[in-house]
């Protein structure tokens, strides 16, 4: 008999959902990824790049020439000067380096901050590492961070706080008056932050990212993380990278080593000239995105369904109850999809302790116009 070491951990929501999609034959606003492909460019870059020969191990850190374009990324974005050697490593996906950073500074008995509904693979590196996660909710309806609940919370064992933004389930953005907020409250104490910033250009209705990358004291003790796979609509490359200061990137780079040593090299190289040849997609993508939330909220404008369009990311959260109140978000999530043909993710799963008589769920309108029409049509006939 194994005793298990992440004995609550199952088969994910996401794989579930997406599973029972495919079953009924239901549209899959699910899982978080784009029914259409990534640029045409990129694709043939990678074809191009296999063909040449691009076929053996990278550079542990990442290809120079692919850390050298987040370089400029995030010097023209957020003003910050990476290095790219020093400061910058390329991740086999965004998932791997959040591994990384939480093995790289948690210890047996060390305390994580995680504010619910929070993303999923956060938990598990920390119970790997020996850390509990303290939950923390968010406030309803908005999902923002209860400040007096967090001063509280903090402890001589409190090792890392996870922010997320934009955020994943919600869409909600942190401002950069809450970044100041958080340096105040943790400044003078040993305490990392992990900024997984995965969803960094899917931002609407004009307003900033208010990245950790602009906080110059809080950058001193971060690891930004962000994933090429949803800037670059190829979620299945599964390639990311952190920023985070030497001393910091030094440790992350000493468990990357050991976990996979590096990225995959032709999708290196791929990314490196696309970024190199077209910096207007990290440009149009804010528009390109929100044309989809408003197509999709446009359209179920005169349905049931009420909501508050999503501030980023591309998830729209939906409150149901005036249809099925009768019903927790996993019930609702499943006979949406049994009965009416779309699937989406109950946002209950994204909590330790979900606030009784939470009737939301999440759809992803990452998705083509005929689909996002296909799916509003059905929820509208409910
Ligand atoms: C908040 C958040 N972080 C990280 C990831 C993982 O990104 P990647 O696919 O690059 O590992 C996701 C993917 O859904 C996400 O939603």
């Amino acid at each position: 008999m194994i005793t298990s070491k992440l004995p609550n951990v199952g088969t994910t929501i996401f794989t579930t959902m997406s599973q029972l999609a495919a079953e009924t034959g239901a549209l899959n606003l699910s899982q978080g990824f784009p029914d259409f492909d990534g640029p045409l460019a990129l694709r043939e870059a990678l074809a191009r790049h296999v063909m040449a020969g691009h076929n053996q191990y990278a550079p542990m850190t990442g290809l120079p020439a692919l850390r050298e374009q987040v370089a400029v990324k995030v010097r023209s974005l957020y003003g910050r000067n990476a290095c790219a050697d020093r400061e910058i490593t390329i991740s086999p996906g965004a998932t791997q380096a959040i591994f990384c950073a939480i093995q790289a500074v948690v210890r047996a008995g060390d305390e994580v901050i995680v504010f619910d509904p929070c993303y999923d693979s956060y938990e598990p590196a920390v119970q790997l590492a020996g850390g509990v996660c303290i939950h923390q909710p968010l406030t309803l309806p908005d999902f923002r961070i209860d400040w007096q609940r967090l001063a509280d919370a903090l402890t001589p064992r409190t090792r890392m706080i996870v922010l997320n933004t934009p955020h994943n389930p919600s869409g909600a953005l942190i401002e950069s008056s809450e970044l100041d907020r958080l340096a105040e409250l943790i400044r003078g104490r040993d305490i990392y932050l992990l900024s997984d910033e995965v969803y960094e250009h899917l931002v609407f209705d004009g307003r900033a990212h208010a990245s950790v990358l602009r906080h110059d004291e809080l950058y001193q003790r971060a690891f930004v993380v962000s994933s090429f796979g949803k800037t670059y609509h190829v979620t299945g490359w599964k390639t990311g990278y952190v920023v985070a200061p030497p001393a910091l990137t030094d440790e992350l780079r000493k468990v990357h080593q050991y976990v996979s040593f590096t990225a995959v090299t032709p999708l290196q190289w791929a990314l490196a000239d696309f970024m190199a040849g077209h910096p207007e997609h990290i440009v149009e993508l804010p528009a390109f995105y929100q044309a989809k939330r408003d197509l999709f909220c446009d359209l179920l404008a005169g349905s049931r369904l009420r909501f508050e369009r999503a501030a980023g990311t591309y998830f729209q959260l939906i409150d149901y109850s005036a249809i099925r109140p009768d019903l927790d978000d996993v019930a609702m999530a499943q006979w949406l999809t049994r009965e009416h043909g779309v699937a989406s993710i109950p946002i209950s799963v994204f909590y330790q302790r979900p606030p009784q008589g939470l009737r939301l769920v999440r759809f992803c309108f990452a998705k083509r116009e005929e689909t996002l029409r296909q799916a509003a049509e059905r929820l509208c006939a409910i």
